[in-house]
C-alpha cells in the first residue's frame, strides 16, 4: 500500500505553473489510486514564514488555496489536506533530521544558491545580506524532507524545480537510517509531472512564479476569461514569423505551444501539433487565441467551484481541523518508530 505526499506553499490562488506542474497531478492519482493508497496534501505555511510578507495575508492566503485544492477536485474524503503547522511531528522530525543532515549538501542546492548569488557583490555581513540570508531558507530542505518522510510517503509528485530538494529527502533517510541502524524512514520515489516546467508569459527563460512582481507574467486559477485572453494576447514571443518548436530558440513561443499541446483533446505533442495545425500562414495571434479558449475552457468550471467553496467558512474550518487530526495520526506512527530509535521520549 502506498502512500502518495506533496506540498505546495500557501501564496493565494495557485498559478497555470501550480496546477500543470502539481494539482493537476494529485488529482489524477487522487482518482485513480488503489484503495488502500493513502494520500496526503499539505499546505506549508512554515516553509512560506522563510520569505516575509505582510500582516494578515498568511491566513487569508491559506484559505485561498485550501479552497483551491477542493475546486480543482481534492476530495477530502479521499484524500488528508492540511496546514502543515498544524502537524508539529513535521518541526519535531525536522529537528531530528538536521543532526544527521550536511551542511555541504545543503550549500550546494540550487535555490539557495540562487538566493547566495543575488547578493554575489554584497559582503555577507552586509545588512542586505542579514536582511535576506536567513537560516531557514538554508535549511528549508530538511524541513520539506521532514513532510515527506513523516508520513512515511513511497510517491511525491511535484514539478521540475523540486528534483533536487527529493534527492536531498532520500539522502536524509541514508543518513539518518544508517547513523541509528533502524529502517524505519522509507526513501521516497519522485514522481515528475508529464508537464515540467510551465514559462512565465513576460521571460520566457523563467519559470512562471508566485514571486515575480509582474502580475501579467502568470495565469490564476481564478482569472477570468478577459483576463486570460489580455495575458495570453500579451505574452513574449519573437520577432520571427509564423510558429514552430524550438523551446532554446524561441521560448516564448514554444511555451504556447506546450500549453496548446497540455489542453489538445487529442493529446499531440508539441511537434505534432505544429505539424497539423500550426503550418506556414498560421499566425501567432491565432496561436495565441487558440491557448486563450483552451486554458478558459479548463479553468472556467475550477473559478466556479473556488468562489463556491470560499463563501463556505464553515465548511472549510471544519475540513481544516478534520486534516490536521488524519495528518497527526498519520504522522504519530512514524515518530514512535524515530524517537524509539534515537532514543528520545521517555
Ligand atoms: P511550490 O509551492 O513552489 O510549488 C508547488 C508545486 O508546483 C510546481 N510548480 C511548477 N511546475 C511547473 N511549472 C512551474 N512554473 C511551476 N511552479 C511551481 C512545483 O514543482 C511544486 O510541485 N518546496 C515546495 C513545497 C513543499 C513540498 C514539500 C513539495 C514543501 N514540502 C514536500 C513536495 C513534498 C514548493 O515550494 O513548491
Amino acid at each position: 500500500p502506498g502512500v502518495i505526499f506533496s506540498g505546495i506553499q500557501p501564496t493565494g490562488v495557485p498559478h497555470l505553473g501550480n496546477y500543470l506542474g502539481a494539482l493537476q497531478q494529485w488529482r489524477r492519482m487522487q482518482d485513480s489510486a488503489a484503495a488502500d493508497t493513502k494520500l496526503l496534501f499539505s499546505i506549508v505555511d512554515l516553509h512560506a514564514i522563510t520569505m516575509p510578507r505582510p500582516r494578515g495575508l498568511l491566513r487569508q492566503w491559506k484559505r485561498e488555496m485550501f479552497a483551491a485544492l477542493l475546486a480543482i477536485g481534492l476530495d477530502p474524503s479521499r484524500s488528508i489536506i492540511f496546514y502543515q503547522s498544524m502537524v508539529p511531528a513535521h518541526s519535531e522530525l525536522q529537528w531530528i533530521l538536521s543532526c544527521t543532515a550536511s551542511t555541504g549538501y545543503l550549500n550546494r542546492m540550487t535555490q539557495w544558491k540562487s538566493k547566495l548569488s543575488l547578493k554575489d557583490n554584497v559582503s555577507l555581513s552586509s545588512n542586505e545580506a542579514k536582511q535576506t540570508l536567513k537560516h531557514g531558507l538554508f535549511s528549508y530542505p530538511i524541513l520539506q524532507a521532514a513532510d515527506i518522510l513523516v508520513h512515511r510517503a513511497t510517491h511525491v509528485p511535484v514539478g521540475e524545480d523540486q528534483r533536487q530538494h527529493l534527492e536531498f529527502a532520500r539522502e536524509c533517510v541514508t543518513n539518518f537510517n544508517h547513523t541509528y541502524g533502524t529502517s524505519c524512514l522509507v526513501a521516497p520515489e519522485t514522481i515528475l509531472s508529464p508537464v515540467k516546467r510551465v514559462m512565465s508569459l513576460r521571460s520566457p527563460l523563467q519559470k512562471m512564479s508566485k514571486s515575480d512582481a509582474d502580475a501579467t507574467s502568470r495565469i490564476l486559477l481564478t482569472d477570468s476569461a478577459h483576463a486570460i485572453k489580455n495575458k495570453v494576447l500579451k505574452a513574449v514571443t519573437d520577432s520571427q514569423d509564423g510558429i514552430s518548436y524550438d523551446p532554446v530558440g524561441r521560448p516564448g513561443v514554444s511555451n504556447l505551444v506546450e500549453l496548446a499541446s497540455y489542453f489538445d483533446a487529442a493529446g499531440r505533442t508539441p511537434e505534432q501539433l505544429v505539424e497539423a495545425e500550426f503550418g506556414a500562414g498560421v499566425s501567432l495571434k491565432a496561436l495565441k487565441n487558440r491557448v486563450a479558449e483552451a486554458v478558459d475552457a479548463e479553468l472556467a468550471p475550477i473559478r466556479e467551484r473556488y468562489a463556491e467553496y470560499l463563501a463556505k467558512g464553515e465548511l472549510i474550518d471544519r475540513l481544516v481541523e478534520e486534516g490536521a487530526e488524519k495528518a497527526r495520526e498519520s504522522a504519530e506512527g512514524t515518530m514512535r518508530l524515530v524517537r524509539e530509535a534515537v532514543e528520545l521520549g521517555a
